[in-house]
Order: structure tokens, then sequence, then C-alpha cells
């Protein structure tokens, strides 16, 4: 029998995300972690204990999303969302939102914008539901105006996504623009995995804008990316719609557990973000003062740089440093990120960017 002619639609318009760096960072375990953007924290001590506590009750099926208002109300209070939990639904990491938020909006056909670059599995997914990906192109710094995006609005546009801080250039699209494009009645959707980092965010705008949908996460400024937990926030409409295709109990007990410790602990996390932010503006003008290095003003937890004026290659950068320790991620060739000269560093401790400096200057 020929599979392949049975196959869905989706499948054939799918293609597998690669994420063998995540495999070769737990193969290696004495390897620094600085090529996937996780916290290189450990979980607070309040996270650890109440997950042991629940550890005994995981023959239970957790509570599915819209019940467990404990954690919804405790994710409002945090954004600053007034309506509480009618405003927020979670996700198997903010992965599983960039799944459901096509999959409840996008018909085949249907336009959705993406600045370029921006985080790979948003030029992925909503291609599975039949949506067609168009570039958004910004000036060579990667900063972009409103025009780059109203340029590219046709009658068949019905979605706007973008990281914000970007990922992985690490820069903030203007707050204005976002507006904007509410204004033009497209679905706008925003993920700011990595807002904590950046010291503000457009959860104001939530209840301004029915057609607005945020996207947030644990894996980042929480230093949980190991219990996929994702949150996203929007007018109650579009939770009830998202909460239609999402799989029930798409989050588990330990999970819904560790999220709430965190959000008890806010004080570690708030220090670990200073933590993170000192230590990513230390590195940034240590790069920057290298002049064969361009390197990308970021309000994230990484630092992308380009090495084509050295002579030499990413590949060459991202080897060596990996030869002693630290698994660094080579971007060269994504979109809109031409040539062989692109590498982007997760910020970790002041010990792992001393080294990787160090590293860097060594190999120019
Ligand atoms: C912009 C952005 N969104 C989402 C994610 C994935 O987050 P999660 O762990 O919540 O699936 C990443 C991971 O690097 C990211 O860079």
């Amino acid at each position: 029998m020929n599979l392949s002619d049975k196959v869905s639609q989706a499948v054939q318009n799918s293609k597998l995300y690669n994420l063998n760096h995540f495999h070769e960072a737990w193969e290696n375990p004495d390897i620094r972690r600085l090529m996937g953007n996780e916290l290189l924290y450990p979980p607070s001590p309040h996270v650890i204990e109440a997950v042991k506590a629940m550890i005994p009750y995981i023959n239970y099926y957790p509570e599915d999303a819209p019940t467990n208002k404990k954690l919804l109300n405790a994710l409002a209070g945090y954004v600053g969302i007034d309506g509480g939990s009618d405003w927020i639904t979670l996700g198997n990491g903010s992965m599983e939102i960039i799944d459901m938020v096509p999959h409840a909006f996008i018909n085949p056909g249907d336009e959705i914008l993406l600045p370029a670059p921006d985080y790979s599995p948003y030029s992925r997914r909503p291609i599975i539901f039949g949506g067609k990906i168009v570039d958004v192109i910004p000036d060579s710094n990667y900063v972009y105006s409103l025009e780059d995006f109203t340029s590219k609005i046709t009658a068949n546009t019905k979605m706007v996504i973008m990281s914000r801080p970007n990922a992985p250039v690490g820069n903030l699209i203007d707050r204005k623009i976002v507006e904007k494009l509410c204004e033009a009645q497209l679905i706008v959707v925003v993920d700011e995995a990595y807002a904590e980092f950046s010291e503000q965010n457009l959860c104001d705008l939530i209840p301004r804008y029915e057609n607005f949908i945020i996207s947030r996460t644990f894996s980042k400024a929480m230093g949980l990316g190991g219990i996929r937990l994702g949150y996203l926030i929007a007018h109650p409409e579009v939770i009830g719609y998202i909460d239609r295709i999402r799989v029930p109990e798409n989050t588990s007990v330990l999970t819904q557990t560790a999220a709430l410790a965190a959000l008890e602990d806010i004080a570690y996390i708030k220090t670990n973000v200073k933590r993170v932010i000192a230590t990513r503006e230390w590195f940034q003008e240590e790069i920057a003062k290298i002049p064969e290095i361009k390197v990308y003003p970021s309000q994230g937890n990484s630092v992308l740089m380009n090495v084509d004026g050295t002579g030499k290659t990413a590949e060459e950068f991202v080897t060596h440093i990996r030869n002693n320790g630290y698994l660094v991620r080579n971007l060269s060739g994504g979109r809109n990120l031409a040539g062989k000269g692109f590498f982007r560093v997760t910020v970790g401790t002041d010990q792992d960017m001393q080294a990787v400096a160090k590293l860097i200057k060594e190999l120019v």
C-alpha cells in the first residue's frame, strides 16, 4: 500500500522540526546549554518542594485548563488582567499555542504576516491548517516600520504573528505598530515568551482589542522549560474558541503544580530576570567592542551576532565554543538570516558569558 497517498493534507503540508540541539545537550550533561534560550538558573526551591509533594498524586487526572481557576487567577494577577480567569487558557508549552491559534482561525488560503526572521515554528505550523506565510522584511538592523506590514496586507490576510522581543534578534517591534495592526481588523498574535527580560509587555492592550492575542510561557524567565506550560491571554470569546479545539487535559498535574508554586515565589523570578539582564548587557557590550563582529542589541535572554567581518563562518565559532564546553546555536541560512555568519548565544551566568566572550575573541 502506498501510505503517502493516504496521509492527510496536514501531513503533506508539514515538515519535521529539528530539535537535535536539545538532544545533544541531554547527551552531554557537562556541557553548558547556551543554545535553547532556557534559564541557566535552577527552579525555585518552593517549586521543587511543591512538585515533590504532588508526586504521590500522579495517579489522578489533572484539572482541565478552564476549571483550574486557582492557577488561571494567579496568572491573571501576574499579567495584570482585571477580568481574571476568563481571559486565559493553557497550552502544553507555548509551542502548543502556536498550533492552537492557527487551528482556531486559519482556513486554507488565509495569509499570515510574519516578520523575517522570527521563531521558526511560526513559519511552519499555520501551513498545516492551509495558511500561507507572507514574509515581512525589516531594514538591515531588523527594525520594522508599520509600512513593512501594511504593504503586505491583501484581501486574504487574516493574521499577523510576531514575537516581542523578537526571536532570534531580541529587539522589540514598536507597540504603536501592534496597535495599528489591531485596528486593521487582523487577528494579531504577539508571542511574549521573552517579555520579562524586556521589562515591558502589551497586556494592557488585551481589554482594548478583542482581536488581540498574547502568548506567554514558563520556559524562559520562569525557568521551567521542562514542565511545558504556555498560556494564552485574550478576550473571553477568543478563549472560548481556543478551548473548543484545545486537547482536553493538555497540561499535567505536575505542570500545574509547578506553575502555581512559581507564581507564589515571584521574588525568585525577579532576581533571576535582573541577573540575566545585567549579564546580557555586559556580554553585548563586550562583543560590540570587537569591530569585526556585528552584534544586534537584545532585550531577550540571548544575543544574536554576525561574524562575516572576521572572515570566518558562524560554524567555525560554534564549533570552537562547543569544543570548549558551551553549546550555542548556528542560525545562518534561516529566514532572512542569509549567509554563513549568524549565531546566537543564550545568556547564562556571568561565568558562562565571560568564558564565551573570551572564546569568541580568541577565534577573531
Ligand atoms: C519566541 C518563542 N516562543 C515560544 C518558544 C517556545 O516556548 P515553549 O517552551 O513555551 O514551547 C520559544 C522557544 O525558544 C521562543 O523563542
